[in-house]
């Protein structure tokens, strides 16, 4: 079913634990109808034992295409999971073999699939069997440098993957120096499936400055509190403080629909910067909103500033 299912090029928000939920993959989908998006990444042990993390995976129908982003390191584990997760109507799984945090690597899980890549096939062959879904891989160039990264993704597409998506880090520069897309770019001219480049991504016309022979690109940190970031610079220069104060206002309402009012206030205020940075006064506001204690004083404090 790949690639034809998504517009060409495809712009993607990257998977974000803690802030790709169903609220904020609702706000982006109102404002771009065809980025693909992704869930956080989620341990599979948890969503076969826990109705907490399986709630993580709630998702709108207005929300597809999306990925359910899983992580583990058990074959057998990954076949249950997405056996039990693909009548949800998801769009696909896509496996997290990039996350560099110490907990998750030294799990063996993420990240250090990278170096183990017999194990990483073979969590893609259980997936494939248990599915007939598209399962995709998410990952880095490498541990240390790119030079496995070909061979890496060759012998995943053979165990079944049907795109890829590359941060242009390794494990061991986690989010220091600059992303490298050379690499991406040569993987690409190697291998036949989609291929989706990441890293330090500004907006939607960087990134499409960036794809060259890529088939799309995904934004990550600059999407947070900037649903807009998949709009072009030109049209983005002309959104005013009152049209992002309504929609950070509305992702603030769609938080209320899935956690209490303590909860989203508390969970929101890593949401602010990104929508109010750059207007006059925007710390003076941010530091109120961060102070508001109820969704009526936070929608009075926001709307008060315009
Ligand atoms: C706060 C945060 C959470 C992240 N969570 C995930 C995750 O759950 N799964 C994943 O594959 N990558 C995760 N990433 C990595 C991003 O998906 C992306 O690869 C990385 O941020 C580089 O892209 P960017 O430069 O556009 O941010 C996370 C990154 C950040 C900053």
């Amino acid at each position: 079913m790949l690639p034809g299912t998504f517009t060409s090029p495809i712009a993607a928000l990257a998977p974000m634990d803690g802030y790709t939920d169903p609220a904020y993959r609702q706000i982006v989908r109102q404002l771009n109808p065809d980025v693909v998006l992704y869930s956080e990444f989620t341990n599979i042990h948890g969503i076969e034992h826990s109705e907490q993390v399986r709630k993580r995976l709630v998702f709108d129908v207005s929300e597809l295409p999306y990925f359910i982003q899983i992580f583990g390191n058990d074959p057998a584990g990954f076949g249950k999971t997405v056996e039990s997760l693909q009548d949800t109507g998801v769009t696909g799984f896509d496996i997290n073999m990039g996350c560099p945090s110490k907990k998750i690597v030294k799990a063996n899980t993420g990240g250090s699939l990278m170096k183990d890549r017999d194990l990483a096939c073979r969590i893609v062959e259980a997936c494939c069997k248990a599915t007939r879904l598209p399962i995709t891989v998410k990952t880095r160039l490498g541990w240390s440098d790119a030079e496995q990264l070909i061979d890496f993704v060759k012998a995943l597409i053979d165990a079944g993957t049907q795109m890829v998506s590359i941060h242009g880090r390794t494990y061991r520069q986690k989010y220091k120096g600059e992303a490298n897309w050379e690499p991406i770019y040569e993987l690409k001219r190697a291998v036949a499936i989609p291929v989706i480049g990441n890293g330090d991504i500004k907006g939607r016309d960087d990134g499409l400055s960036r794809l060259r022979n890529l088939d799309g690109y995904m934004i990550g940190r600059n999407a947070i509190g900037n649903p807009w970031v998949f709009w072009s610079d030109e049209k983005r220069a002309e959104i005013t403080l009152k049209d992002k104060i309504e929609k950070m206002l509305a992702h603030f309402q769609l938080l209320r629909r899935y956690k209490d009012e303590h909860i989203a206030l508390i969970e929101f205020r890593k949401h602010l910067s990104g929508y109010i940075n750059g207007f006059n006064g925007a710390k003076s506001l941010r530091a109120l909103l961060m102070k508001s204690t109820t969704d009526k004083e936070f929608t009075q404090v926001a709307r008060s500033s315009c």
